[in-house]
């Protein structure tokens, strides 16, 4: 793992458009196939990457993505659900096709159905390139709560107490947030090449602190993310405040940029 301990918000905006802006750059034609997210965590990346297509000309052109997740029950024109969610925060300003976004479909009849050819489709169109990940403060990626396997697959879930608790801050209330979501696995997520999972505030920093320095274990669903071989982690200092080895961290990310690698040597 690549850990990056920043001082805010607006600094780890950038570290994770430069993974974005590199994948969409390698992948040339048809264009890279994202992973994206939705909750406040990937907002300010999001408006970095907004403001680089607007201000650098970083085009999208070609793209398609593949939502994580979305509550059971809410239809994609409802004001909290995921598929308006990425549009207006993201998808609507830059120059990704709309049809070339998909996510599960929340009000599908058979979200059972739904849920089981959402990895098919993911498959179809080449797997994801990059995956963009937030963390919940009990450890869940997606909406993979504790205890979920860590081979999981895209399926239906029940959200958590935590995970309610938290989400209700988007709803009039506890009792109005879905009590289940259509997610994506940890199976299906290890799956994606390469992975950015960022965070901020001190409410993520035993989640951070499991995920880059626990044992791998259900209880903490993150932690599966120890066996990706590409994983770029970007937190603020109040979500970096529990690892033990910042200070390693934040050593091997100065000798990096003082010691750049250069593939052209003999
Ligand atoms: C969102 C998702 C969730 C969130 C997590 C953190 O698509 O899958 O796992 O990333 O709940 O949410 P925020 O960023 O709102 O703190």
């Amino acid at each position: 793992m690549e850990i990056h301990i920043v001082e805010d918000a607006d600094a780890g905006a950038t570290v994770v458009a430069d993974v974005f802006t590199r994948t969409v750059q390698e992948a040339g034609d048809p264009g890279a196939v994202l992973g994206l997210a939705t909750g406040s965590s990937p907002i300010p990346a999001y408006a970095e990457l907004i403001r680089r297509h607007r201000e650098e000309g970083l085009s999208f052109a070609g793209s398609r993505a593949f939502l994580l997740d979305e509550y059971v029950g809410l239809t994609a024109g409802h004001e909290q659900s995921y598929h308006r969610f990425i549009r207006e925060n993201f998808i609507e300003q830059v120059d990704i096709d709309d049809a070339a976004v998909v996510s599960p479909d929340g009000a599908a009849i058979d979200p059972i159905a739904e849920a089981a050819s959402y990895d098919r489709r993911i498959a179809e169109a080449g797997g994801v390139d990059l995956q963009i990940l937030g963390i919940g403060s009990n450890g869940h990626i997606a909406f993979n709560e504790p205890g979920s396997s860590l081979n999981s697959r895209t399926r239906v879930v029940g959200l958590s107490r935590s995970t309610i608790q938290d989400n209700s801050r988007y709803f009039d209330s506890a009792a109005d947030v879905p009590v289940r979501a259509l997610s994506q696995g940890l199976g299906t997520i290890l799956e994606a090449r390469r992975i950015v999972l960022t965070a901020t505030s001190a409410g993520k920093a035993a989640a951070i602190a499991q995920l880059v320095e626990g044992a791998i274990s259900s209880r903490w669903p993150a932690t599966v993310l120890q066996l990706h071989p590409d994983v770029v982690v970007v937190v603020d200092e109040a979500a970096g405040a529990q690892l033990q080895l910042a200070e390693d961290y934040r050593y091997a990310r100065r000798l990096e940029i003082e010691n750049p690698l250069d593939v052209t040597q003999g």
